[in-house]
């Protein structure tokens, strides 16, 4: 029998979400370039670009290349800093009626503390998410998110510091992904959400340099959508916390895939700029076919792929 209304909801710890489609961090600037293209309300949560204590410039352009599939940035975590985040960002993003996660982001363990103390006095910001994909200053310009003991550590301060859900960002350009998901997971994390950008390069044939200024940039879009659906599976066998998966999710049919494989929910990013309107295209799907197979709540699916 065809069930009309699906339940959509999830919840990540006391987070609750609508539906389990959120706008990955950088892809969905601060939310209001979206709002004359999406019903920002009915997003499961607004991911903002990641949030650094002061201000950032990012990379000298170019900063983009095109892939087949997808895209290389080395944006460089160019943002407007903390207070400026605070001051102009934050009150549009008050009167949207859908969980805001802000995505941080430092250079040491005490960037992350003081940005998780100061967000954890705005009642508005329902969970952080924390990128672990930057270098570490006092650790030689080692990303937190490589070392097992240093994702450990920079969750760990950013838990002590925030009493609302703690999702870790992890990076894909490690060994074994599951090593650093277990150290975040001891640490307190309440989620993981992967993944981050496949580091990458590309060559100009005809100038016979390096297409972007800071040689390397990070891939993202459907071409990373194996890797990204192979780690969601393998780290949702690893841990007992929610997964939260992203990478290349262009369509409904992508999201699903990501649910069947243990991801809770999942974050749509290169894809808003081809069509900004994928969150909710992705929404409306996901519950097409949950009526469509007879099923009655989004949670009857979270890892039900089979393996024979
Ligand atoms: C232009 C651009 C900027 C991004 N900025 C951030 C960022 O500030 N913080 C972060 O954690 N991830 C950032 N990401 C990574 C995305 O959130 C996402 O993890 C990645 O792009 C893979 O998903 P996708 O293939 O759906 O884009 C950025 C990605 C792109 C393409």
């Amino acid at each position: 029998m065809a069930v009309t209304q699906p339940d959509m909801e999830i919840s990540i710890g006391p987070l609750r979400l609508k539906n389990p489609v959120m706008s990955a961090s950088g892809t969905f600037g601060y939310g209001e370039e979206y709002v004359s293209l999406v019903s920002l309300h009915r997003l499961g949560a607004i991911i903002v670009k990641g949030i650094s204590l002061r201000p950032r410039q990012g990379n000298p352009p170019p900063r983009i290349a095109e892939t087949a599939c997808g895209m290389l940035n080395a944006i460089g975590l160019e943002n407007v800093g903390l207070e400026r985040f605070l001051s102009e960002k934050l009150p549009f993003l008050q009167g949207i009626d859908t969980p805001l996660i802000v995505n941080i982001l430092g250079d040491t363990v005490e960037d992350y503390q003081q940005l998780a103390a100061r967000l954890n006095e705005v009642d508005k910001v329902a969970a952080l998410e924390v990128n672990i994909s930057c270098p570490n200053v006092k650790q030689g310009g080692v990303a937190f998110g490589t070392d097992p003991d240093m994702a450990y550590a920079v969750t760990k301060g950013v838990c002590q510091h925030f009493k609302r859900p703690v999702i870790v960002k992890l990076s894909p350009n490690v060994t074994d992904i599951t090593e650093i998901a277990r150290a975040v997971a001891e640490a307190g994390a309440d989620a993981v959400s992967l993944i981050n950008t496949v580091l990458g390069m590309a060559i100009d044939i005809r100038s016979r340099r390096p297409k972007l200024a800071n040689i390397f940039g990070g891939l993202s879009g459907p071409a990373i959508k194996p890797i990204a659906l192979r780690m969601v599976w393998q780290v949702a066998a690893a841990v007992r916390i929610p997964v939260i998966g992203i990478g290349g999710i262009t369509t409904p049919e992508d999201a699903i895939e990501f649910i069947l494989a243990g991801a809770w929910a999942v974050q749509v990013g290169t894809t808003n700029f081809i069509n900004p309107k994928a969150t909710e295209e992705i929404i409306a799907g996901i519950a097409a076919y949950l009526a469509e197979h007879g099923m009655a709540s989004i949670r009857d699916l979270i890892g039900r792929a089979r393996q024979t």
